[in-house]
């Protein structure tokens, strides 16, 4: 069921899940990309609307054992700043102070729990740090789209022990829109994937060449089938040892009549933080340079079918697009994608930040721009999600 199915909220205890791991500058603690806060907003509006005490909980990156080293506490201040809402964070996770903090709060105000990671039995599952989250609330949401391909406490054992449990207004669009390039997908359907290795993708890769017309394939991940090919990548970065799989990746497309697109030229430089690159020829990449980002006719490659697609499904940059002398690639197929008329959905991480970076005008054309990374690519290959599993059916709960 979703949020909007459960009645009754005033008065009642609402934890929601929310998946507040937000990029963030390693020197300044600046938030660098707060769509994740923003796109959690319309449940917590809803829950406090209906006069519940809300209670969020979010993981914040990977702490390390025992230290308290990332805090919520600034993730808590921009929620305040974007809602105007009050924002209680709790010195400890669980027992008593948060349970007091909770018994306080008045309209207009709300709880944060400190970082889930704080607590070890998040990461593990734990059926005892369950129930000590369980001691919190009356009712439980999951809004964290981007967290429900983990099995952890929160996610998984924590819903399992709730009578009253349902899917959040942020996991139903997601759930939804990616939902349309499972099921019967309309065609044709283009996918793009782009970043850094073959090892992260072969899943996504085996799932979509089971369903897509097109792939087309940039991003340093393009080198490695650039190699298995024959070509000459010169310095490029290439994963040796994944070449016989990008073989067989290649005549398994072949065989299955989906058509493979790879940069037939790249942008290249002598070194990482060079201020320019040159458009060469995808066979013809000078000694000592390597590829950082496809080429204008690449671009122009990938883009005719993206065109005529119908679906279009786009994960992994196209070059090294933080540095501007190779972000033109990426960011000119996002404009493409996102003036196309199919269904544009792009997956989190960094292309969801490629896409922000390309300007407002390209992400408003977009269809639907994912707030999860891993969960939306186990998605995509057909996997079970522990997140949602867990709301789907909890034993002794009906
Ligand atoms: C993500 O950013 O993909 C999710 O928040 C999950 O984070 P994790 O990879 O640290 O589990």
């Amino acid at each position: 069921p979703g949020a909007g199915a459960v009645g009754g909220l005033a008065g009642k205890r609402v934890f929601i899940r929310v998946d507040f791991n937000v990029p963030f500058d390693k020197k300044t603690g600046e938030i660098t990309d707060d769509a994740r806060i923003r796109e959690a907003i319309p449940t917590i509006k809803l829950a406090m609307e209906a006069g519940a005490k809300v209670v969020l909980a979010s993981h914040l990156g990977r702490p390390k054992p025992g230290k308290r080293d990332l805090s919520l506490v600034p993730v808590g201040g921009r929620l305040a700043e974007l809602t105007g809402y009050e924002v209680h964070v709790p010195e400890e996770l669980v027992g008593d102070a948060p349970k007091k903090v909770i018994y306080d709060l008045r309209p207009g105000q709300l709880c944060l729990l400190e970082n889930l990671r704080f607590d070890e039995g998040e990461e593990k599952d734990d059926e005892n740090f369950a129930k000590q989250l369980a001691e919190l609330a009356d009712v439980y949401v999951n809004d964290a789209f981007g967290a429900v391909h983990r099995a952890h406490a929160s996610v998984h054992a924590l819903p399992r022990l709730m009578r009253e449990r349902a899917a959040g207004l942020l996991l139903l669009k997601e759930l939804r829109a990616l939902g349309r390039l499972t099921t019967r997908p309309e065609k044709p359907y283009v996918a793009v994937l782009g970043g850094a290795k073959v090892s992260d993708k072969i899943d996504v890769v085996e799932a979509l060449l089971g369903v897509v017309d097109t792939l087309c394939i940039g991003g340093a991940m393009a080198n490695t089938f650039l190699a298995a090919q024959g070509k000459d990548t010169k310095k490029s970065r290439i994963e040796e040892d994944k070449l016989p799989l990008a073989r067989t990746i290649l005549s398994k497309a072949e065989n299955r009549g989906v058509q493979i697109l790879l940069p037939t030229d790249v942008i290249v430089a002598t070194s990482l933080d060079a201020e320019a690159g040159s458009a060469v020829a995808a066979d013809a990449i000078p000694d000592g340079a390597m590829a950082l980002d496809i080429g204008p006719k690449t671009v122009a490659l990938f883009g005719e079918p993206i065109r005529k697609a119908k679906t279009i499904f786009w994960n992994g940059p196209m070059g090294l697009f933080e540095t501007p002398a190779f972000s033109k690639g990426t960011f000119e197929l996002a404009r493409i994608m996102s003036k196309a008329s199919g269904f544009t959905v792009v997956g989190g991480g960094d292309s969801a930040s490629a896409v922000k970076l390309a300007g407002e005008e390209v992400a408003k054309g977009f269809k639907h721009i994912s707030t999860g990374g891993g969960a939306s690519l186990e998605l995509i290959e057909g996997r079970k999600l522990p997140g949602v599993e867990a709301l789907r059916s909890a034993e002794g709960v009906e």
